[in-house]
C-alpha cells in the first residue's frame, strides 16, 4: 500500500513538473542569446528590443533584401507593397502590407532573427542563427542567412509599413 501511494505521489509530482515546463515553452528562450560569430542580443517579452548593430537600418535596402534571392526573399511567402513583384505567389505567410502598424520593431526583429521563439512549429526560416538549424547547405554552415545589418534594414523597412 505504501509503495502504491509513493508511486502515485511521484506520478503526480512528475506531471506537475512537466506541466510547468510545457506551459511556457517560449519563455525558456527569453534572455541573452550568444552564438559563435554572431552579435549577442537579448529576448524580452517576445521581442528583441535593441538593434543588433546599435543603430537603425536603411529601409530602402531592406525593401531590396525582401525581394532578392539569397538575402531574404521574403516575398516567396509574404505579400508586401512592392508592385514589381508578382503576388500570385507569396501567400504562405501573413500579408505584411501593414505589419508596422501591428508589430513593434522589436517584435519584427525577433520574427526575422528566430521566429521559432514565437512559434516552435513555424515554417519560416530563422535568418540570424547558426545553431539548431536543419538541412544547412555545407557551404553556408556557420553563417547566418542574413547579416546583422541586413536584419536591421529589414526591421526598418517593415516598421515603415503602417
Ligand atoms: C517559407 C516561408 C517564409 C519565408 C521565406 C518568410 N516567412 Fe515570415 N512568416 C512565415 C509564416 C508562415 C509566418 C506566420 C507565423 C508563424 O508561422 O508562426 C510568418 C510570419 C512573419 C512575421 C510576423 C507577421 C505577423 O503578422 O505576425 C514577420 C514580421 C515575418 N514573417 C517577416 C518575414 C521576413 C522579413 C522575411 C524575409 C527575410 C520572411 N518573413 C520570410 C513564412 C515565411
Amino acid at each position: 500500500m505504501r509503495q502504491i501511494s509513493f508511486a502515485i505521489t511521484s506520478l503526480v509530482a512528475t506531471a506537475a513538473i512537466s506541466a510547468a515546463f510545457l506551459a511556457q515553452p517560449a519563455r525558456a528562450q527569453e534572455g541573452k542569446v550568444n552564438e559563435p560569430g554572431l552579435v549577442s542580443y537579448e529576448i524580452k517579452d517576445y521581442q528583441i528590443p535593441k538593434s543588433l548593430t546599435g543603430k537603425p537600418g536603411d529601409p530602402a535596402q531592406g525593401r531590396k533584401w525582401a525581394i532578392t534571392s539569397g538575402t531574404g526573399n521574403c516575398v516567396i511567402c509574404h505579400r508586401l507593397p512592392i508592385p514589381e513583384v508578382d503576388f500570385r505567389i507569396g501567400n504562405i505567410g501573413p500579408d505584411l502590407t501593414h505589419v508596422g502598424a501591428r508589430l513593434s520593431p522589436g517584435e519584427i526583429r525577433l520574427r526575422i532573427v528566430n521566429p521559432k521563439v514565437v512559434n516552435e512549429d513555424t515554417i519560416m526560416p530563422a535568418y540570424y542563427r547558426v545553431s539548431g538549424l536543419t538541412r544547412v547547405d555545407p557551404k553556408r554552415a556557420g553563417k547566418p542567412m542574413l547579416t546583422a545589418e541586413q536584419v536591421e534594414d529589414l526591421v526598418a523597412y517593415l516598421s515603415s509599413l503602417k
